[in-house]
């Protein structure tokens, strides 16, 4: 899928957008560049993303890669999911304009935050057994 094809879908078509209630992790993050913010939900069961959600008061790059995260990253283990970077989700759709490069970080970076606080949570559960 190149650029061209994908971003029309994704804009148009956003996958997995809105939140989930009961959310194992949540992460927002801003924009420093414009100012918009990306919030990523997770949900975790054995080990795995097994539902994820987004909501962003960003352009239609920030959508469309975003749209674009959460379907590369469904299903995927928590190691796996850290692992995409901010240049997969820019070279899975075929690559972003330098100008909008910082758009498409945003997805990246929400998702580690959202499995950075599902990991925090799962910390204080076992610190609450002991
Ligand atoms: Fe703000 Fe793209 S211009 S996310």
């Amino acid at each position: 899928l190149s650029l061209h094809d994908a971003l029309p879908i994704y804009f148009k078509n956003p996958r997995n957008v809105g939140e989930i209630p009961d959310a194992d992790g949540v992460g927002t993050v801003g924009n420093p560049v414009c100012g918009d913010l990306m919030t990523i939900y997770i949900k975790v069961k054995d080990n795995r993303l097994t539902d994820i959600k987004f909501k962003t008061f960003g352009c239609g790059s920030a959508i469309a890669t975003s749209s674009m995260i959460t379907e590369l990253a469904k299903g995927k283990t928590l190691e796996e999911a850290l692992k995409i970077t901010r240049a997969n989700v820019a070279d899975s759709l075929g690559g972003l304009p330098p100008v909008k490069m910082h758009c498409s970080n945003l997805a990246a970076d929400a998702l580690h935050a959202a499995i950075e606080d599902y990991n925090k949570k799962q910390k204080c559960k076992e610190g609450k057994k002991e």
